[in-house]
């Protein structure tokens, strides 16, 4: 097999962009599908991309576009369920790979990549990692002479535009001197976005990866403290973390998944009671170093801090 067209879905955002950016020095013609091409315009820059508007949950749109390609790489995800019972993740990680893997088959689309999540099982305390694991059966339950299917679990994803890192620098800015944190003791091994990227790219042609599932995960285990304290630190905005017991951080979910834009709910809470970590033997089977965060994050990161210092000095409490 060789692929020559790819139609990404989810092209558009954090993981999708690093792939495309990555492959914009390639041959291969790559089709991104978005609900809102007007917001995505940037990616237009890329020489070998197109851009299109698409109601992906249709069928018939994702007919019209699979047709044309011979590769599909499927990143649509969500972390919170707008629906708040379930039915989001359901439509998004479940009845939409359901019509992808449906469509690849009838279109004669030869490879499908499909992006799952460490810790996605049948039995996971979360409705995401629950949805997630349907989802990656799903595909792989594809798999075949016809459908050549590789699927991906990675860790927590750093790099920038990320929605860890950047995300708790926000929050630490706005923190009064106190940072009280869910699930200190969570365990995590993040993964560079960049090594992401490549983990798809690597296995587009290679026979050695068909019907299998990859874990992604960083060179390096930590608690969600450590990696809370460490944004603190790169981004100048030190604060005392205080972690929360686990009764105290199930209900900060339940209060902060009513507000507007749920910036913390239940199933993120329950999705952080089971361990997200793992080797980074996945990345060296496709011939990836995995990269530390300590070596990618200050770069990003110290945005944040170049803006703290400048914003003491203003008020004469720093020197520079
Ligand atoms: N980031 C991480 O740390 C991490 C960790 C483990 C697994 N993952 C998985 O990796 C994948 C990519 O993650 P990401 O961080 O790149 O996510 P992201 O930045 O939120 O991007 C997700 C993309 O999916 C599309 N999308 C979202 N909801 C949709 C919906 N209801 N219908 C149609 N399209 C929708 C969006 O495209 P448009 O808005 O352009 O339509 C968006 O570009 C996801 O499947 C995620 O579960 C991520």
């Amino acid at each position: 097999m060789h692929v020559r067209s790819i139609c990404i879905l989810g092209g558009s955002g954090f993981v999708g962009r690093h792939i495309c950016s990555r492959l914009a020095s390639s041959r291969l013609s790559v089709r991104v599908l978005t609900r809102r091409r007007e917001r995505q315009r940037d990616l237009l820059v890329l020489p070998n991309l197109q851009l299109m508007e698409a109601d992906i949950h249709d069928p018939q749109n994702l007919r019209a576009h699979f047709a044309e390609v011979d590769c599909v790489i499927n990143l649509v995800g969500i972390l919170n369920d707008p629906s708040r019972d379930g039915s989001g993740f359901e439509q998004v990680h479940v009845e939409l790979v359901r019509k992808v893997t449906e469509t690849c088959l009838d279109t004669g689309v030869r490879r499908l990549l499909h992006m799952s999540a460490l810790g996605a099982a049948r039995d996971a305390p979360s409705r995401y990692l629950r949805s997630k694991a349907e989802g990656e059966r799903i595909a792989l339950a594809a798999h075949g002479e016809a459908l050549a299917v590789t699927a991906f679990r990675p860790s927590v994803i750093f790099g920038p535009g990320d929605s860890f890192f950047s995300r708790f620098a926000r929050l630490l800015k706005r923190a009064p001197g106190f940072f009280p944190l869910p699930t200190p003791e969570a365990r995590f091994s993040p993964v560079y976005v960049d090594n992401v990227a490549w983990a798809f790219i690597n296995s587009l042609n290679e026979r050695a990866t068909f019907g299998r599932t990859f874990e992604l995960c960083g060179p390096k285990t930590y608690t969600l403290r450590e990696l809370v304290e460490y944004t603190a630190r790169v981004s100048g905005h030190e604060r005392r973390v205080i972690g929360l017991s686990d009764r105290l951080s199930r209900l900060q979910a339940q209060v902060l998944g009513r507000l507007p834009g749920q910036p913390y709910t239940l199933d993120n809470y329950l999705s952080a009671t089971v361990d997200n970590t793992g080797t980074g033997d996945g990345l060296k089977e496709l011939g990836i170093e995995p990269v530390a965060l300590e070596a990618i994050v200050p770069g990003y990161l110290s945005d944040f801090s170049a803006r703290r210092r400048y914003d003491l000095f203003r008020k004469g409490t720093h020197r520079v």
